[in-house]
């Protein structure tokens, strides 16, 4: 069987064998399609990157008719159940393989020694004003770390490479707890290196009058569970905004930015904060099937269900739901449960959904248990964006070391004005 793809023009008669590799064909092979010879040649018009591969890549697979998810081959489910250490989850996904003992100490270490931040960081981020989103001052101060880090701009210098990367996955569990400290009115803690990456930056976060703060285990097991489940996502939203701008060959902490600011968006990893709003404002059970109905009639949307690629069970909402349960042992049942389990209950059976496939996602179990632990609301996206910094570079990463890869730039179809002759302004209508 030919691996190409045979197409005729029906404008010109003409016909091209196009190779295929992979079951894709490459965009480039269309231009040679053309009318006439001084023609641009065929593109592909795909908004919202439909059906365009944009890049090959060996970090994480997602079938969404099935519900799989896998971080370099190892099912999402396993590395749940049997990694208790988020550090070697991050190791996978930026090396390719799980660490071997020595290798996950060593990498441990190396991390416990970039918690702390520059003293300056700290000053920038009292600057925020005392009500400012977290999110917001995660953003900014992500951004400023390049300019603390001048080596930052050597992206092809494996060792500085690596340095940004140790700095950036050591430092935005500081920087997350920092911000939320700042809108709490409450000092700043540092990083207590002796305690897990999970375990410090509950302390950062909630400890008080400078006592060793001590880690609920079940709590702190079930951070390094949310942590691996949100690690990466393949070619999703953020990825994606982390790779172009990469693609630019900026440093990886303006990169890391502009990716985090992608994820604050209320269909991507807002959606976290936006479910916890709507459960909120739905306020008691018997109010779920008017709600329901509001949605269908398109009236707002059901936040934490559908998936650009899920059209079965987000296998992480799986996970998660599990998990909730053991955290509501420590923490008591978030009330906010049963009105979560009703709509999922209502939706699954409703042919409005079932018809378009549209099952929970990640984002509709989290933000209960986050709530339940003490973040607060507005701190969801944040805690999205901690561990899913190690999936922003492990694909940058693999985005500038590609050879195939350029500057990102896509086509457009021009549909304007053609070139017109500029008007004296007394004569425009
Ligand atoms: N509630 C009600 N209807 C929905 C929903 C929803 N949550 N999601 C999709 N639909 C409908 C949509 O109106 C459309 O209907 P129709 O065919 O009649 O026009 C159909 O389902 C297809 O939806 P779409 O908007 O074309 O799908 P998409 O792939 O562009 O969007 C999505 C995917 C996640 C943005 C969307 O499902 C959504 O907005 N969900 C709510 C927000 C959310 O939970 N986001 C978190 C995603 S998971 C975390 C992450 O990875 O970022």
């Amino acid at each position: 069987m030919p691996e190409t793809l045979t197409i005729t023009d029906n404008r010109t008669g003409k016909t091209y064998e196009i190779p295929v590799e992979n079951n894709t064909i490459r965009a480039l092979d269309l231009r040679q399609i053309r009318v006439k010879d001084d023609d641009f040649g065929m593109m592909s018009y795909d908004p919202a990157f439909m059906n365009t591969a944009f890049v090959k890549s060996r970090v994480t697979f997602i079938d969404g008719e099935k519900g799989i998810l896998r971080y370099r081959g190892y099912p999402i489910e396993q590395l749940a159940e049997h990694s208790t250490s988020f550090m070697e989850v991050a190791y996978l996904l930026l090396k390719g393989e799980l660490p071997t003992h020595t290798q996950r100490e060593k990498w441990r270490h190396t991390i416990r020694h970039h918690t702390f931040v520059h003293e300056n960081i700290k000053k920038l981020m009292e600057g925020f004003r005392y009500d400012a989103h977290p999110m917001g001052m995660f953003i900014s101060t992500i951004a400023a770390l390049s300019t603390f880090y001048p080596d930052a701009k050597k992206i092809f210098d494996a060792e500085a490479r690596q340095r940004q990367i140790n700095r950036l996955i050591a430092k935005v569990p500081t920087i997350a707890a920092f911000s939320f400290r700042h809108t709490k009115g409450m000092p700043y803690v540092y990083p207590d290196n002796s305690l897990t990456y999970s375990g410090n930056f509950l302390s950062m976060m909630f400890q008080v009058g400078g006592t060793k703060y001590e880690p609920n285990p079940t709590l702190e097991h079930a951070l390094t569970v949310l942590y691996i489940l949100h690690a990466d996502h393949e070619q999703n939203c953020s990825a994606n905004a982390m790779r172009g701008i990469g693609s630019s060959h900026v440093d990886p902490y303006s990169a890391c930015a502009g990716a985090a600011a992608a994820l604050w968006g209320p269909l991507h990893g807002g959606a976290n904060e936006a479910v916890l709003r709507m459960l909120d404002e739905i306020g008691e059970k018997k109010n779920v099937p008017a709600f329901i109905k509001n949605a269908k009639g398109g009236n707002g949307k059901l936040m934490g269900f559908g998936h650009r690629v899920y059209k079965n069970y987000d296998p992480r909402a799986t996970v998660i739901k599990k998990l909730a349960y053991e955290v509501f042992e420590v923490t008591g049942k978030n009330p906010k449960l049963e009105i979560a389990l009703e709509l999922e209950r209502i939706a699954l059976e409703d042919e409005y959904f079932v018809k378009r496939k549209l099952y929970p996602n990640v984002d509709f179990y989290s933000g209960l248990i986050y709530q339940a632990m003490g973040f607060p609301m507005d701190f969801f996206p944040v805690l999205f964006a901690i561990p899913r910094t190690v999936g922003w570079l492990a694909q940058w990463e693999e985005h500038i070391l590609d050879s195939e890869q350029k500057i990102a730039r896509p086509r457009q179809i021009y549909l304007g004005e053609q070139q017109r002759d500029w008007i004296p302004i007394d004569k425009r209508k």
